[in-house]
């Protein structure tokens, strides 16, 4: 006999065996998530196996979506407020409640993980007895919640570190938000048990029911058992105890020094946890996700990592209407260190490469750092040596344009120079197909004035990679004044094939990236011109969240180029830019002491070549002076507005039109601090929305200079509480 019962979000079957599935599928929405219909359907789900316990044999979690569950609801916890607090507590307690009533209903719970169970979809498969999930590499695993500035609050931290240990849950999957694939999630513990294909999986499920079905203890959780000890042991052990005093510290140390809510409310969380009961636990969890979800960091990163870049990987940023494509094959002009990383990113993706340099020895080292890159997988496991070798055989290096002929794209990476740009689009030209897009990797010259230099200025654009290529997302295209709709949406579809971001902005001197990054590392330098110590320059900046500090990145990108940039800008413009607080610096930098930056061997840092970098004592002798008192909050904030405030001119120029763009853009292109959103977020959430960030700015203003007054645009923008 079989009954089924409808309810909200969750449906009941039971079969002849008595094996209750409990099938997840929100009639109204595409995905299940933790809304009011879930939480009603497994209310009355959970009673009903209550009432009908002595004739059910287990229970089968199922889902009815392609992903077994995407998770808590984004909108909501966005929206939480501080005043919010004690409603979202009980909320989350009630979710929890099911679920701990679950695996205490003393019969066998598995659940069959059809697809990826992300956040709270791992949460609930957490509380089955038995997890099976299906041999699909796209399936994901994994706890994102800290990249959004959250935590695991619906039983991920108390379960994890219950099933797998403190050091194990922390570090495999609490602390980074790793996703993984169904074996690597079985591997490091999550998953129980693999079936080849969907058609076997509730057959598994099932089976693996009726095989326990007497053996109480496959029905009760390893917490509940007597006896039960914590894998790896309890804080107190010897073990932990050596190894959890150093980690707050060490933890400290790969943040640096940030403030990162959410890694921190995590460790307390898994710390504290650890050693009292599964239910004190389960509340001491629920008040550290309250205190997150209800602050200001996680609505920031919310919006950033999940709601702005889904905006732009769904097509906002792309023209509409146009056919979606693909390429093929494409050619790298340049096989320096970008035309390099650009053809390994594209042969990855399974793009054929032409990869052309002035001689066959230069292109084949361009192609040599592939292997280099390639060979570095398949020594750490990561990649067979045959997929390795077609990925390289993709590469096709070469002096000679011919070989470009048939390529759907090129991608120009030569020096930066206007000339010679021209020179190696005309020579591709002769053998492309007239519809092959032209792009140009320049991250300085107008994209405009280069398009001028080929035949079809409407298939010209910019596409600016970041360095090193591999690592990098972020791709920044540049419209020039000529570039079709046509040519931005097969950018935009280059980008996409290749597994990048990209963000689409207007031409313009430094485009939107390098501009607003200019204004962090002039601001760095004019903090040494008034004298701080430059300890106290880069600490602050990391303190602030930026994964790296202005001094060491200025040294990185070299002093010299950044005085090519001004005095080309002021070629350009007229204007007098060597008055800008930083550049005297800079200048004597060079001029005087000989310091050019990194590549050059010496700037802010020394590079010793046994060594780390340390800062050359001569910044402190001839620039620090002991009366200088910048407080560190104002140090920060000079970062933070000065880049914020050049987004707003962006903006106010027309440069960038997307809040996702300027957001992503900042984040994943120049490390303004992930913690704030980006530049537009940070603006528009700062105390007091945009006013409170234009009464700000004007207290810089009055305080460092001039740079920092808010425009009458941003002014006018403010007061009429717009956002971006
Ligand atoms: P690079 O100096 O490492 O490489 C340039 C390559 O172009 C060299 O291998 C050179 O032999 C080759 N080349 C010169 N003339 C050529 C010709 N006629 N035909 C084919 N190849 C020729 O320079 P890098 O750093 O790779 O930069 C390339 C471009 O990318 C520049 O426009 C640069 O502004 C831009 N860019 C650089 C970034 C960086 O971080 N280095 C970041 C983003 C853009």
């Amino acid at each position: 006999m079989s009954t089924t019962t409808e309810t909200t979000a969750v449906r009941y079957d039971k079969d002849a065996d008595g094996i209750v599935t409990l099938t997840l599928d929100d009639p109204q929405a595409s995905a299940n998530t933790m809304n009011e219909r879930y939480v009603a359907g497994m209310a009355a789900a959970i009673d009903q196996l209550e009432s009908e316990r002595d004739d059910v044999t287990g229970v089968i979690l199922a889902s009815a979506k392609k992903t077994f569950f995407a998770g808590g609801n984004l909108k909501l916890l966005q929206a939480a407020q501080p005043e919010d607090a004690g409603r979202f507590f009980a909320e989350i307690e009630t979710v929890k409640s099911q679920l701990r009533r679950l695996e205490q209903i003393g019969k066998p719970v598995v659940a069959a993980l059809n697809g990826t169970a992300l956040g709270g979809g791992l949460e609930i498969a957490l509380a089955a007895h038995h997890r099976i999930a299906v041999d699909d590499p796209k399936s994901k695993f994994g706890f994102p919640e800290v990249t959004l500035g959250l935590l695991p609050g619906g039983g991920g931290v108390t379960r994890g570190v219950r099933m797998l240990g403190l050091q194990d849950a922390l570090m495999n999957w609490l602390l980074q938000g790793q996703q993984r694939g169904p074996v690597e999630a079985k591997e490091k513990g999550f998953v129980d048990e693999i079936v080849a294909t969907q058609d076997d999986l509730l057959p598994a499920a099932r089976a693996w029911i009726l095989a326990n079905k007497d053996d109480e203890e496959a029905a009760t959780q390893p917490w509940d058992r007597p006896g039960y000890r914590m894998p790896g042991g309890t804080p107190s052990s010897p073990k932990l105890a050596a190894f959890l005093p150093a980690f707050p510290a060490n933890l400290r140390k790969q943040l640096k020094g940030a403030a990162y809510p959410a890694p921190r409310a995590i460790l307390s969380a898994a710390v504290e946890g650890a050693q009292v009961d599964i239910d004190t636990a389960s509340r001491i969890e629920s008040r550290y996700l309250t205190s997150l979800a209800t602050g200001p960091v996680s609505s920031s990163m919310i919006q950033a990592f999940f709601f702005d870049l889904q905006a732009i990987s769904s097509g906002s940023l792309r023209p509409k209407g146009i056919e979606p494509s693909k390429v093929s094959r494409v050619g790298v002009l340049g096989a320096g260190m970008m035309g390099a990383g650009i053809a390994y990113a594209c042969a990855t993706r399974g793009i054929d490469v032409v990869l052309k340099d002035v001689s066959v020895e230069g292109a084949d080292k361009g192609k040599a750092y592939s292997a280099g890159l390639l060979d570095k997988k398949v020594s750490k496991g990561r990649m067979t040596a045959e997929a390795r070798d077609e990925i390289l055989a993709r590469i096709t290096p070469t002096a000679d344009a011919a070989d470009l002929k048939g390529c759907d794209a090129v991608i120009e990476a030569v020096f930066e120079d206007a000339g010679l740009k021209a020179k190696v689009f005309a020579e591709a030209e002769e053998v492309l197909g007239d519809d092959a897009l032209l792009c140009s990797n320049t991250s300085t010259l107008p994209i405009t004035a280069l398009a001028e230099n080929v035949s079809r200025p409407k298939d010209f654009i910019g596409l600016h990679f970041f360095s090193p290529v591999d690592k990098m997302k972020l791709v920044e295209i540049i419209r020039g004044k000529e570039s079709s709709d046509e040519t931005l949406a097969r950018a935009i579809d280059i980008v996409q094939q290749i597994g990048k971001i990209p963000i689409v902005v207007h031409d313009s001197r430094g485009f939107y990236t390098s501009r607003v990054f200019g204004t962090l590392i002039l601001e760095a330098a004019a903090l040494v011109e008034e004298g701080v110590d430059p300890a106290t320059i880069e600490r602050a900046a990391t303190m602030a969240g930026f994964p790296a500090p202005p001094l060491a990145m200025l040294d990185e990108v070299s002093l010299t180029l950044t005085q090519h940039i001004r005095a080309e800008a002021m070629k350009e413009t007229g204007v007098d830019l060597t008055a800008m607080p930083g550049t005297a610096v800079i200048d004597r930098m060079v001029g005087e002491f000989g310091r050019k930056g990194r590549a050059a061997g010496s700037g802010f840092y020394d590079y010793p070549a046994d060594g780390p970098k340390k800062f050359w004592p001569g910044v402190r002798e001839h620039f620090a002076k002991a009366e200088t008192d910048v407080p560190l909050r104002d140090i920060q904030d000079r970062y933070l507005f000065a880049m914020a405030l050049e987004t707003a001119k962006c903006f106010e120029e027309g440069v960038i039109d997307s809040a996702p763009a300027a957001n992503i853009g900042s984040i994943f292109g120049i490390g303004f601090p992930p913690i704030t959103g980006g530049t537009a977020q940070f603006m528009q959430a700062y105390d007091g929305g945009l006013a409170g960030f234009v009464a700000r700015a004007r207290e810089l203003a009055a305080a460092y200079g001039p740079r920092f007054e808010p425009s009458p645009w941003l002014v006018a923008k403010a007061e009429r509480g717009e956002a971006f």
